[in-house]
């Protein structure tokens, strides 16, 4: 039988009108929730998924501002901005789009954005926070994976959850996340040997590598949830995960299209996340 599918469009839209019914109340008491997103540079992927979030906050009543620089911005004029932002009252989530050019330490900028600000949930005390189970702010796209297993009542607790992919920005928090909910996690990175071996065992597989087809069918548990975080172009340039689709959706019980899948919820719980940060000033 085939997978079912989880839909991310779908839960997406259940999500954000919650948030777009709780903004209204804010900005009804004068506290509309707002976003700023600084995108530094032209890659083209950053420019879609900057283009999707302001959209977003848009369609639902979250002010947004959106401040665009050349790839020749230096480390300290970028460092200047965010300070400026982390002092605006009408904004309360700062999210500066990764990946940063070369001459830009990322890590500092991230450090320098102010923890209750930090809609993307990367300074440190903030993965600290999330590390010993007094999350502030989740990682929007681990968050988005675990409402979607909440959407459709997984037991998470004691299943075998594994995660192929370590970044700081999916893998290590998605594990985090994992734990905390009582699942036994086994994290696989790119030198990972025999990645079958581990994949096969899993109950909750979330694969986020960046790898085209970097997961098959014969690597999927009868029956398993499949999570595709990956976003790659195939040979005829269509959008696709790291999971190869047709085949593994005969074998796993639910899986995330891409597009259609985790994408829509990385926006929808960075929404979330900015919704919050307002309604605790
Ligand atoms: N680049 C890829 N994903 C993300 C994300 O979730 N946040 C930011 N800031 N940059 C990203």
């Amino acid at each position: 039988m085939p997978a079912k599918i989880i839909d991310g469009n779908q839960l997406s839209r259940q999500l954000r009108g919650e948030v777009a019914r709780r903004a209204a109340a804010l900005t009804a008491e004068g506290r509309q929730p707002g976003l700023a997103v600084i995108l530094v540079g032209d890659s083209q992927a950053s420019q879609v998924y900057v283009r999707n979030k302001i959209k977003a906050c848009e369609e639902n009543g979250i002010y947004s501002v959106f401040e665009k620089y050349e790839a020749s911005l230096s480390e300290a004029e970028l460092l200047a901005r965010v300070e400026a932002l982390n002092h605006d009252p009408k904004i309360h989530g700062i999210l500066v789009q990764l990946p940063l050019p070369a001459h830009i330490d990322a890590n500092k900028v991230i450090e320098a954005i102010a923890a209750e600000k930090d809609v993307d949930g990367f300074h440190i005390s903030n993965a600290g926070l999330l590390m010993t189970g007094q999350p502030l702010f989740r990682p929007c796209t681990p968050y988005g994976v675990m409402k979607m297993l909440e959407s459709i009542d997984y037991p998470v607790r004691g299943a075998h959850a594994v995660v192929v992919g370590a970044s700081n920005i999916v893998g290590k928090p998605q594990a985090m996340l994992l734990l905390q909910a009582g699942a036994t996690v086994t994290i696989c990175n790119s030198k990972t040997r025999d990645l079958g071996l581990h994949t096969r065992a899993a109950d909750i597989l979330v694969v986020a590598t960046g790898k085209r087809n970097i997961v098959t069918a014969d690597m999927v548990k009868p029956g398993a949830v499949v999570i595709d975080v990956g976003m790659n172009r195939d040979d005829a340039g269509k959008l696709c995960g790291d999971v190869d689709y047709a085949g593994a959706s005969e074998v796993a019980g639910w899986i995330t299209p891409v597009p259609g899948g985790v994408g829509p919820m990385t926006i929808t719980m960075l929404l979330v996340n900015t919704l919050e940060a307002a309604e605790r000033t």
